[in-house]
């Protein structure tokens, strides 16, 4: 990776030359000494759960393209992922911990999200029809994909305040899923558990004690029903945004071996909705404060989960669907390549971006699938 890794650290002065004045100058590049290693398939992209009627500000950029209503078999949409091979595709997303499967002894009906008062962000529970996920697993072959599967990590639970859930985590539909996946014969990468649950959470969180004695049952259930398989998928988790304290909790309470990759969300440009976001982005400063947050979760790595490494498993710059005419532009690809830049100096293994296709922050354009800018700047790290 050491060419990779010193295109990434032109970029990386390259940002310094972009402030007001213009200086000139020469950069020698040591393309030899690598002082970082990135995982053979760092570019990963998502495909989420937002339905159609995922607005903000009166104005809907989702449409149709969720896990359940991406149209697969649209000309463009597998060339562009194979044009990308092998691409790392993570499924997941707000409305992931609300995801039923339909398989197994599972009760409810299989009903898709719908607007809901009251329902976490807005909407109410969802579902996943197997003869959905074999087209998506067809899909995936047929394109090369390499699988993340984000599981509902709040099923079986029930809130103890506005945001605070606890309880056991109940795995019986996760794993009649997983073994439904297996006896498919397809092939998911890695399982990661929940979304956005760490910390202090977003719509809802899970103390990381309670968070890391799942993982651990989890784990065992991964073991039994891969035991006769000769690949093993690798566990992901928490898919959330770092905080020390819970990260290392997490680490210390499951301990060796069980979580293979810690994953981490990461927004630094703020909401979508902010009029100056092509300012932040064409700010040096403004991009690097990031770092501390990939720093500190190196830190907690080697002092608490030297087995395990760390992913970004979700980042579009601007949160909340990403800037309107902005986050699908030229501009953005500032962002983009300087976050893909300082991930990797700090050991990060692989990189999803938020989207591959959805909200304004797609690598391809929600309606016609055509490539945005950014979708180009990914062939920057194969
Ligand atoms: C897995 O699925 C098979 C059918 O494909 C079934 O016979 C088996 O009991 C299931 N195992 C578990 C642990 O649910
Ligand atoms: C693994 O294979 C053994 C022997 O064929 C069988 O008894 C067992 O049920 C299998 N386990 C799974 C999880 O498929
Ligand atoms: C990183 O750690 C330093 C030192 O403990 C702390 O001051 C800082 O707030 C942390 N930053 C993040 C994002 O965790
Ligand atoms: C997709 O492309 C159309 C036509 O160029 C454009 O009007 C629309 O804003 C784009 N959508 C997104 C979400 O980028």
């Amino acid at each position: 990776m050491g060419i990779h890794l010193a295109l990434f650290l032109f970029l990386a002065f390259l940002r310094m030359t972009l402030s007001q004045d213009i200086e000139h100058g020469s950069i020698l590049v040591d393309g030899i000494q690598a002082i970082a290693e990135t995982d053979d398939n760092f570019i990963c992209a998502t495909i989420d759960w937002w339905p159609h009627d995922k607005c903000d500000y009166n104005y809907c950029p989702w449409g149709d393209s969720s896990a359940v209503n991406l149209d697969l078999s649209h000309p463009f949409f597998a060339k562009a992922i194979q044009a990308l091979k092998p691409l790392r595709i993570r499924v997941g997303g707000s409305l992931q911990d609300q995801v039923l499967y339909e398989v197994g002894s599972l009760k409810s009906p299989c009903h898709p999200f719908q607007k809901m008062k009251g329902g976490l962000f807005g909407f109410s529970k969802g579902c996943l029809q197997m003869k959905r996920w074999d087209e998506l697993n067809h899909f995936f072959d047929e394109t090369g994909a390499l699988v993340t599967f984000g599981l509902n990590a709040l099923h079986g639970r029930h809130q103890i305040s506005h945001t605070v859930w606890g309880g056991d985590w109940d795995p019986s539909n996760a794993k009649d899923f997983i073994n439904y996946t297996i006896s498919k014969g397809y092939k998911i990468d890695s399982w990661e558990f929940g979304n956005e649950l760490s910390g202090k959470g977003i719509g809802a969180r899970v103390g990381a004690a309670q968070y890391g004695k799942d993982l651990i049952k989890l784990k065992e259930i991964l073991r039994t029903l891969y035991k006769n398989s000769t690949f093993k998928p690798s566990l992901v988790a928490p898919g959330g945004f770092y905080n020390k304290e819970w990260f290392d909790k997490l680490l210390q309470v499951t301990g060796p071996g069980i979580v293979n990759v810690l994953t981490h969300h990461v927004y630094n440009l703020g909401p979508g909705s902010d009029e100056h976001l092509d300012r932040k982005i064409l700010d040096p400063e403004c991009l690097s404060k990031v770092e501390s947050i990939f720093s500190n979760l190196s830190e907690t790595i080697q002092k608490y989960g030297p087995w395990s490494s760390a992913w970004v498993g979700e980042a579009g710059g601007a949160f909340n669907s990403g800037g309107r005419s902005v986050s699908n532009t030229f501009v953005n690809s500032f962002w983009y390549l300087d976050q893909l830049g300082i991930a990797s100096r700090y050991n990060t293994k692989v990189y999803c971006r938020q989207t591959l296709i959805g909200g304004n922050y797609g690598l391809l354009n929600t309606t016609t699938f055509i490539p945005n800018p950014d979708y180009y700047r990914s062939w920057c790290c194969f």
